[in-house]
């Protein structure tokens, strides 16, 4: 049995990491990037293989030069000095407790954070992110694989209320929102009025609106903040430790 991760300092640490965060995010309004490597790092989880998930193989350059992953590298360069600065925190924890700290200083909802994520050195194979240019069934397919449910596929989706897509990254640009560094219930309101001047909808966006399942979901979060706000906390706790077994 390998030693326990969290001891007393590592859980100072932590609580440091987490104000240095604040500042760090607030400063270079980088709470997008954040809550996307997030996301990007614990998203690869297969719950039939028990392989991926919030681990940190991120960092690696095998792992963040996926196509998918274009542009991370300047979260996981931003977080180096506060790294270095709690050095007992692990990779995965630092990741996670970013994007959560991501959803908190922009308006959102608190997520809870536990703390003792292992890094691993492991990468998965490229391709087990959602491409943008699908549909239903492959939201399913992906999150599924995840062990997530159709409710966390649409709230997740609401993370999209913050950030823009960037041309030379994805293929894709704009933003979803009048206001990318507001984390509120907007990704859903603008979702429901359809195409806009200015503001991006992906393939896997509009796929929410033609599921009936989804969209039940979608209506709900657009005229329900709390709603979304609450769901929203749920799935992504249950993100963020994907493939993290608390002790
Ligand atoms: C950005 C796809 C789910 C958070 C993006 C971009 C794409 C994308 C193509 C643009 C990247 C760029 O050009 O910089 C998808 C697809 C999803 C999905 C297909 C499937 C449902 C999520 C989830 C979250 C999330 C679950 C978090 C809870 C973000 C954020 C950005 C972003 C915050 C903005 C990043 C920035 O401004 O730099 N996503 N995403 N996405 N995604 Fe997603």
């Amino acid at each position: 049995m390998a030693a326990p991760v969290v001891d007393a300092e590592y859980l100072r640490q932590v609580d440091r990491a987490r104000r240095q965060l604040r500042a760090l995010i607030s400063n270079k309004g980088c709470a997008p990037i954040m809550l996307r490597l997030a996301w990007h790092d614990a998203g690869t989880y297969d719950v039939n293989t028990k392989t991926g998930g919030a681990n940190g193989s991120i960092r690696f350059e095998e792992e963040y030069t996926h196509g998918s992953n274009a542009g991370l590298k300047i979260a996981i360069d931003l977080l180096e000095p506060i790294k270095a600065k709690n050095p007992k925190i692990t990779y995965a924890d630092l990741y996670q407790l970013a994007g959560v700290v991501a959803v908190e200083v922009t308006g959102g909802p608190t997520v809870e954070f536990v703390p003792g994520r292992r890094d691993s050195s492991v990468c998965p194979r490229e391709g087990r992110l959602p491409d943008a240019k699908k549909g239903a069934p492959h939201l399913r397919d992906i999150f599924y694989r995840m062990g997530l449910t159709d409710k966390d596929i649409v709230a997740l989706s609401g993370g999209h209320t913050l950030g823009k897509a960037h041309p030379e990254r994805s293929g894709f640009e704009g933003a979803w929102t009048q206001e990318p560094l507001k984390f509120d219930n907007s990704y859903f309101l603008e979702l429901l009025k359809g195409e806009s001047e200015g503001l991006l909808q992906l393939p896997t966006d509009k796929a929410l609106l033609s599921d009936p399942e989804f969209r039940h979901y979608v209506e709900l979060y657009a005229k329900d903040e709390d709603a979304f706000f609450k769901d929203y906390a749920e799935s992504h706790k249950k993100l963020s430790e994907l493939g993290f077994a608390p002790r």
